[in-house]
């Protein structure tokens, strides 16, 4: 006989089945013992009577504790009307056990499995995350990430698109985050870096001429870290040849209008189509250019999407250079091109470039891009990039442009963010499976840890701290 899931037990009273989990919940009434079992689909009550049992399998049914691994063989029958639980898939059957058999033991977890995890003190969770995974909330938040990201795809492909992965070792992208670096042990005193986003790869894939490419790609920013950001994140890349911003704000529009109505019903828009505004609106109406637009702030269940368009090109940094507010990439907006060729007022020309909001949070952002060498050159120039530096960072970019550079455009929603707000959790570590502290460590496995001397030496590394 084979095992089968607790969720398939439902339509099979009078049969002998065997099923298999972990004991969620463990209730001794005396004469009879209770059990919840659980496995991936939930939970199914497990009903172990000594005189169905028979000594040997009582003795195991009493020993068995909350976590154990366990297979047991039993007769599935149906509960009495008052008995029938409406909160499980199982809720109106049970299981009566005729053999139980413990496949491992289970030390007492460190903190409570079948109660919400939430309140736990986070750094423990985070140490023992396979154990805050198995909690209720936690694997509904996973199982509904994958159900996001697996619309997402189906999507993309029934609209056209190719999913193309992109390298993980590169050079460095200018997107303003500091990078993670990797030496290289191949070629001494030189490193390749993790991708901020495929930003440059995907318009390459535009001269390519694939014209529709997307990809779920992981991404990697040296920087500060908060509730909505993370040291390596999830985006839904894409990037499409010969459209204009509105073709590229329709179709993601109705992309997160089809994903909510799918799979999120309870959910309710604020507002549809997304309400727009410009960036020097949002300012000058918000005081921020991630307004929070829900009538109701206390319901969960609304979902207020905003589109942010023309955003400056420019701005200063902290250190009083200029930097592009976006990315350099960034095409100019037609009315603005006058004081892009002369240079003046350059803080306020502005990027064809767009973010979209949700409930006050940067959802995404994208653009239209810049597709013409010289225009490009021209950005890089008035960033203060010297010729040498142009060339040594930019030089494939600038001439894949001069090999028929389709115009082009793209975006990228986070996927962490998505599903965060989806689930209405309060942070991204909620939503990703093994996330990093607050501090970008990784407490289960305990990274980033020291190397051994042999392997730096490899990498051609010299310690200076
Ligand atoms: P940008 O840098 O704005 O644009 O990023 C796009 C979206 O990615 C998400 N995001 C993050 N999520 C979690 N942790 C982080 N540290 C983090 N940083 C960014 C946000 C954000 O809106 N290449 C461009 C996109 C383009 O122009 O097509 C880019 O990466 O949801």
């Amino acid at each position: 006989m084979n095992r089968i899931f607790t969720s398939q037990t439902v339509g099979k009273v009078g049969e002998t089945v065997i099923v298999a989990g972990w004991v969620h919940a463990r209730r001794d009434m005396g004469k009879v013992l209770f059990y919840d079992l659980r496995d991936k689909d939930g939970l199914l009550q497990v009903v172990c009577v000594p005189s169905e049992l028979g000594d040997e399998n009582t003795e195991v049914a009493n020993t068995v504790r909350p976590e154990w691994v366990v297979q047991i063989e039993g007769i599935i029958q149906a509960r009495g009307a008052k008995q029938i639980n409406e909160k499980l898939v199982t809720g109106t059957v049970e299981l009566l056990a005729k053999k139980i058999t413990v496949l491992n033991e289970a030390k007492t977890p460190p903190f409570e499995i079948d109660k919400d995890t939430a309140l736990v003190n986070e750094e423990v969770r985070l140490k023992y995350r396979y154990l805050d995974l198995r909690s209720e909330r936690m694997a509904k938040n996973i199982r509904n990430r994958d159900k996001v990201i697996t619309f997402f795809r189906e999507y993309m492909h029934r609209n056209d698109f190719v999913e193309i992965e992109t390298p993980i070792m590169m050079k460095g992208t200018p997107e303003g985050s500091r990078e993670y670096i990797v030496p290289s042990r191949v070629h001494a005193g030189k490193f390749y870096v993790l991708p901020q986003s495929p930003q440059q790869f995907k318009q390459l894939c535009m001269v390519a001429g694939f014209e529709r490419y997307f990809q779920i790609a992981r991404c990697f920013r040296d920087e500060d870290q908060r509730g909505d950001r993370q040291p390596e994140f999830t985006q839904l890349d894409f990037e499409m040849s010969f459209v204009t911003r509105e073709d590229i704000l329709k179709y993601t529009e109705e992309m997160f209008i089809e994903l909510i109505e799918k799979h999120f019903p309870e959910k309710k828009f604020t507002s549809k189509p997304f309400t727009r505004m410009t960036y020097a609106e949002a300012i000058e109406k918000y005081g921020t250019d991630k307004p929070d637009l829900r009538e109701d702030k206390n319901n969960p269940n609304e979902l207020a999407f905003c589109w942010i368009l023309d955003f400056p090109m420019f701005e200063k940094g902290d250190d009083g250079k200029i930097n592009a507010m976006h990315h350099p990439f960034c095409a100019i907006k037609d009315e603005d091109q006058d004081k892009f060729m002369s240079g003046d007022d350059l803080f306020s020309i502005r990027a064809n470039a767009y973010d979209l909001v949700l409930n006050g949070y940067e959802l995404s952002s994208g653009s239209i891009r810049i597709h013409e060498p010289k225009v490009q050159k021209r950005v890089f120039d008035l960033l203060e990039i010297g010729e040498e530096e142009q060339k040594a960072k930019f030089a494939h970019i600038l001439e894949a442009f001069e090999y028929g550079a389709p115009p082009h455009g793209g975006f990228a929603p986070g996927i962490d963010r998505v599903v965060m707000l989806l689930q209405n959790e309060p942070n991204i570590r909620e939503v990703i499976a093994f996330p990093k502290d607050g501090n970008a460590r990784d407490l289960m496995m305990d990274a980033p840890s020291e190397l051994p001397t042999s392997a730096l030496k490899d990498a051609h590394v010299k310690l200076d701290i």
